[in-house]
C-alpha cells in the first residue's frame, strides 16, 4: 500500500487505542449493562443508589398544607385558582415549617403574568386562561391590591 494510505491508517488506528486506554482508566467500573439487559442501556450501576438518596423538595399535597393554613386552602379549593397547587407559588415545601420556617411570599406582578399574560398568538391550552395586557391593565400595580390569590374573583371588582 501507498503510503498516504497507509498515513492516515496508522492515525487512526493510534486514536482508537488512545481511545481504548483512556476508556480504561476513566470510565467508571460499574458502567454498563446490568441485570435488565439493555432495557435501561447503558448506566453507571451505583448511579442508583446516588438518586435515591436525592431528596424530593415538594410535599405535593394541599391537604398537608391546610392543616396549618385552613383559610387559604378553603379559599383556594373555591375558586378557580383550585387546580394550582400551593407550591406551585409558594416553592418546595420539604421541610416547612422547620426550615424554612416561611416560605416564599411571591406578590410581584410577573409571579401572576406567567400565566395571565395574554398570549399574541395563542396555540396552546395556556390561551384558555383568562389573559390581561400587562401594559394597560392597572400597570405599576400589584396584582394582589385587587385580586386575591386564593380566591380571585371578578364579581365586585367593577
Ligand atoms: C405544621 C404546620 C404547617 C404546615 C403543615 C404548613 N405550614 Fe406554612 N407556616 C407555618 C408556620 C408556623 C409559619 C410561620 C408563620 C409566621 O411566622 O408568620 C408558616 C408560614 C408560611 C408562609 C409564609 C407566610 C408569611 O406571611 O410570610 C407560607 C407562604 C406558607 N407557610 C405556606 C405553606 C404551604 C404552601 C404549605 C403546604 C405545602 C404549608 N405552609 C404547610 C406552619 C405550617
Ligand atoms: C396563584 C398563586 C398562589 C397559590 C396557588 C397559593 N398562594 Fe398563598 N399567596 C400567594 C400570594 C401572591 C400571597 C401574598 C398575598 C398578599 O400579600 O396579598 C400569598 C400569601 C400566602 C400566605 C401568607 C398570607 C396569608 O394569607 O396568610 C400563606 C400562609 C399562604 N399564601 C398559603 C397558601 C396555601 C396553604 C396555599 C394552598 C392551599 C396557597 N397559599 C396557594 C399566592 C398563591
Ligand atoms: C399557574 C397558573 C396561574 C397563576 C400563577 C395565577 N393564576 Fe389566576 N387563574 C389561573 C386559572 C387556570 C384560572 C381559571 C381559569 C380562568 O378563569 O381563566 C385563573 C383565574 C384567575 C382570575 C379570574 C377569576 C374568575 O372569577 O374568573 C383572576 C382575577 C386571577 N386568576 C388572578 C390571578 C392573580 C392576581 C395571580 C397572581 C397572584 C394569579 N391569578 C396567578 C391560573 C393562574
Ligand atoms: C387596580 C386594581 C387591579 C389591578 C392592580 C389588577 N387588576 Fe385585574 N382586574 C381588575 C378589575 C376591576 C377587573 C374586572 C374588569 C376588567 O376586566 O377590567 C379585572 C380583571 C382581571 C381579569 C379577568 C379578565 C377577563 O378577561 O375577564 C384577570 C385575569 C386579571 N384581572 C388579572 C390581573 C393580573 C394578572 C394583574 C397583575 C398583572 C391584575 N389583574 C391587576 C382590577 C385590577
Amino acid at each position: 500500500m501507498k503510503n498516504h494510505v497507509l498515513r492516515p491508517l496508522y492515525t487512526v488506528i493510534g486514536l482508537v487505542v488512545i481511545v481504548l486506554i483512556v476508556r480504561v482508566f476513566y470510565v467508571p467500573k460499574d458502567f454498563g449493562v446490568h441485570e435488565r439487559g439493555y432495557m435501561y442501556g447503558w448506566y453507571r450501576e451505583s448511579n442508583i443508589e446516588d438518586w435515591k438518596k436525592f431528596g424530593v423538595k415538594y410535599k405535593f399535597d394541599g391537604d398537608y398544607c391546610s392543616g396549618c393554613h385552613p383559610l387559604n386552602h378553603e379559599n383556594i379549593m373555591s375558586s378557580p385558582h383550585a387546580i394550582i397547587p400551593c407550591e406551585d407559588c409558594h416553592g418546595p415545601a420539604l421541610g416547612h415549617p422547620d426550615n424554612p420556617a416561611k416560605l416564599a411570599v411571591e406578590r410581584s406582578r410577573q409571579h401572576c403574568l406567567r400565566c395571565h399574560a395574554r398570549l399574541p398568538y395563542p396555540t396552546s391550552d395556556r390561551a384558555n386562561i383568562r389573559g390581561v395586557n400587562p401594559d394597560k391593565h392597572n400597570p405599576d400595580v400589584e396584582c394582589v391590591m385587587c385580586h386575591n390569590p386564593h380566591k380571585p374573583s371578578l364579581e365586585g371588582l367593577k
